[in-house]
Formats: structure tokens, C-alpha cells, sequence
């Protein structure tokens, strides 16, 4: 059982899918704790994922920028965190190869800039106690073969301009560290899927087009294969990391849930089929093969031996299981969906905070 050690911690990014998952978590689990979440707002942001908890008296949300120097100054000395939970980032490998400065700016210089307020708000006082935790992704170890998996000292290897971002800001967590002696983590985390992923990743995507009965996207010969992990299984890992970490330390976290693309694409047919009472083979019809992603990476897959044996966390949702759950919650929330394709989203903040 995991036990809080913080009297603020100030979750960045908390609007997107993990985030709103790790902030709800957060704000129900450690109700003694101000849990401030730090979010531009971005297309991938969207605070109706927080309705739920949006009125806890420990939470405290903030329209901030990562990479605004002076906004993030302000927010670090009025709230004080003494963990930062960074996840704020652009996060789609299909955008980044559209635009690679975006994803240099918000994921290296956003990074490079909270530490630095970290930095400066804890440095002359005391690093005692404080954390500040990056959450990556395993996409900076590259791309396998056939065969093997990474571990926390394979060496990085990015090949996308969002993984390359990415492992730059590793980078800087890792320097300051070494240079300034400020306490951190860094897991890297294998694909994450659930409730709350905006519909241009591949699961979400995949479920919207099958209920709207558009052609299923597969890029290449879908033989791809990637990691897949049901997202409160990552939140569980991040607590855990959190609270009982150790400082300096690299966690690898995986779901042990490898397939090819077009496995998972024809689950989710079948799955959808089945649920309906379709006639077999109803939404497989709808699968169209196009051009491959550029660089696109062959295979990821985690060893995350470490997090068990140091932490003991594996992961508790098994593909089948997750997919039915996603499945079932993106069928129940048309609310959400149709708010998010259509961009109505946004207009929930406005009227939740007056804009
Ligand atoms: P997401 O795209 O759903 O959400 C990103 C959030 O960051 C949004 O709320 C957005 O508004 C916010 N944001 C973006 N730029 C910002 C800026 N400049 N200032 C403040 N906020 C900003 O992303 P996600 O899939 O939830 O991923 C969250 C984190 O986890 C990322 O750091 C990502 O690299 C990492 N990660 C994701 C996966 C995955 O499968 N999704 C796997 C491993 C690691
Ligand atoms: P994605 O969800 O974008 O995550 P990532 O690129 O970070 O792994 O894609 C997962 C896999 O699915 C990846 O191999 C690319 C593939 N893919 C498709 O085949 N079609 C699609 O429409 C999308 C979005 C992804």
C-alpha cells in the first residue's frame, strides 16, 4: 500500500489521457494532497476527461504553458509542489514527423524549463524530500528486431522526432542530476491504451472508424508490433514510482502484451462484432491497407523486470480484457467522442473558467 510523502504535487499535462488518469487517481487516493494540474490546452487537452473530480477541494487546475518562463515561475512559487509529475507533451509520432519544431519545443525546452523552476524554487532551500519525475516513453530506446527487449540500460536510440524530443529531455533530467544533485525519476513507459485517448492513436482511431463504418487505416503490412498497456495499469506503476522510487533511478513499464498491428486491429473487429450482433467479418471488411509511416519503427517491447523485482508492480489487465473495456467505455461516452472529432470540447473550458 502506497503512502503519500508530499504536500503538493503539481501534475503537468493532466488534461491529456494518462494525465486526466493520474490526476484523478491522485485527487481521490491522497485527499490530504493539493493536486495541481498544469495544462496549456492543446488539441490533446481536454478537461471534460476531469468532470468527475473537477469540483475535490484538493484539486487546483492552472492554463499554463510549459515552455512560459515567467507563467511557470509563478505557478511553481504560489503552489510550492514538492513533486512535479511531468507528462505535459506533444505525443503522436504522425505529428511530429508533420511538424519536428513543435515537438523540440514543448517536450525538450518545456522540460529543460520546469526544471529549471524546480531547480530554482528547491535548490537554496533543500532537495530533501522532493522529487521531480519525467515520464517518458520506450520509443527512445529505438526500434528491435525479431528477437529481445529493452531494458533500462539499453541505450537510447530514438529514430522519430518525437522520440528524439523525448530522449533529449531524459537527457536533461539525467544532467541535472548529476550536475545540480536535484532528485528525479524517469520511467519509460511501452503504449498505453483506455478511456480518454483522443482518437488519433491507433486503438481509439481504429474504434471510432469501425463505429462510424470508415475505412480501418493500416499502415505498412500491419506487422508492426507494439507493447500494449491498459492505462490505470501505468497510473498504478506511476504511484508506485512516486512514493517508493529511488532517486536517479530509470524504471522501464510494460504491459508483457506484444503484437502486430493488424492482431490488434482484428481484435477490435470482433470484438465490436461481437458486442453488436454483427454478422462475422462485418468490420474486417472495413480494413484498408495505406502508405507505411515514415521511419517507422519495427517492434518495441519492455522488460520490466526491475520495476517488479524493486517495486513489485506488474500489470494487472490483460489485453482481452483492456480492449473490451475500451471498447465498451468508447461506446458508452459518444458524448465525449463527438465532442472531441467535432471540437465542441473546448468549449468546455470556457465556460467551466469564464475565458
Ligand atoms: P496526450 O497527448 O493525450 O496529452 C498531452 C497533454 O499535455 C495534453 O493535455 C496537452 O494539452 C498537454 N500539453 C501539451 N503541450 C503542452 C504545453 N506546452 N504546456 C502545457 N501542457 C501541454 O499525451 P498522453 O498520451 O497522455 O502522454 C502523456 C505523457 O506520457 C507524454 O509525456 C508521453 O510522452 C508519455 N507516454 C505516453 C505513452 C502513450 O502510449 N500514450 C506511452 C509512454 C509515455
Ligand atoms: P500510435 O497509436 O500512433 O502509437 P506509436 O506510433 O507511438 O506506437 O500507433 C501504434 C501503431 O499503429 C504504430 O505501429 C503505427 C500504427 N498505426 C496504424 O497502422 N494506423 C493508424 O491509423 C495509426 C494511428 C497507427
Amino acid at each position: 500500500m502506497t503512502t503519500n510523502k508530499y504536500n503538493t504535487i503539481l501534475i503537468t499535462g493532466g488534461a491529456g489521457f494518462i494525465g486526466s488518469h493520474v490526476v484523478r487517481h491522485m485527487v481521490k487516493k491522497y485527499p490530504e494532497v493539493r493536486i495541481v494540474n498544469l495544462d496549456k490546452l492543446t488539441y490533446a487537452g481536454n478537461l471534460e476527461n476531469l468532470r468527475d473530480i473537477e469540483s475535490e477541494a484538493n484539486y487546483v487546475f492552472e492554463r499554463v504553458c510549459i515552455t512560459d518562463v515567467e507563467a511557470t515561475a509563478e505557478v511553481f512559487q504560489r503552489h510550492k509542489p514538492d513533486a512535479v509529475i511531468h507528462l505535459a507533451a506533444e505525443s503522436h509520432v504522425d505529428r511530429s514527423i508533420v511538424s519536428p519544431l513543435e515537438f523540440v519545443h514543448t517536450n525538450t525546452i518545456g522540460t529543460a524549463n520546469l526544471l529549471n523552476q524546480f531547480k530554482n524554487l528547491w535548490s537554496d532551500v533543500q532537495f530533501q524530500g522532493k522529487l521531480f519525475y519525467q515520464v517518458s516513453t520506450d520509443e527512445v530506446y529505438g526500434s528491435l528486431g525479431p528477437s529481445g527487449y529493452f531494458t533500462e540500460a539499453t541505450k537510447y536510440d530514438p529514430r522519430s522526432p518525437y522520440s528524439a524530443s523525448k530522449a533529449a529531455a531524459d537527457h536533461l533530467v539525467r544532467a541535472y542530476y548529476h550536475t545540480f544533485g536535484m532528485p528525479v525519476v524517469i520511467t519509460n513507459c511501452s503504449n498505453n491504451y483506455g478511456s480518454y485517448q483522443f482518437p488519433e492513436k491507433l486503438i481509439p482511431l481504429i474504434i471510432n472508424n469501425i463505429r462510424h463504418r470508415k475505412p480501418l487505416p493500416v499502415y505498412g503490412d500491419g506487422s508492426n508490433v507494439r507493447d500494449w498497456l491498459y492505462v490505470t495499469d501505468h497510473v498504478e506503476a506511476i504511484d508506485l514510482v512516486a512514493h517508493q522510487g529511488e532517486i536517479g533511478e530509470t524504471y522501464n513499464i510494460g504491459g508483457n502484451n506484444e503484437h502486430q498491428n493488424i492482431t490488434i486491429v482484428h481484435t477490435l473487429c470482433d470484438l465490436v462484432d461481437q458486442k453488436l450482433g454483427n454478422a462475422a467479418g462485418t468490420s474486417r471488411a472495413l480494413i484498408t491497407y495505406v502508405t507505411d509511416r515514415l521511419g517507422h519503427d519495427k517492434r518495441y517491447a519492455i522488460d520490466a523486470a526491475k520495476i517488479k523485482a524493486d517495486l513489485g508492480w506488474s500489470p494487472s489487465i490483460d489485453l482481452e480484457e483492456g480492449l473490451s473495456l475500451t471498447v465498451d467505455w468508447y461506446f458508452e461516452n459518444d458524448d465525449w467522442l463527438a465532442n472531441v472529432t467535432s471540437g465542441a470540447y473546448k468549449e468546455y473550458y470556457k465556460k467551466m473558467y469564464k475565458e
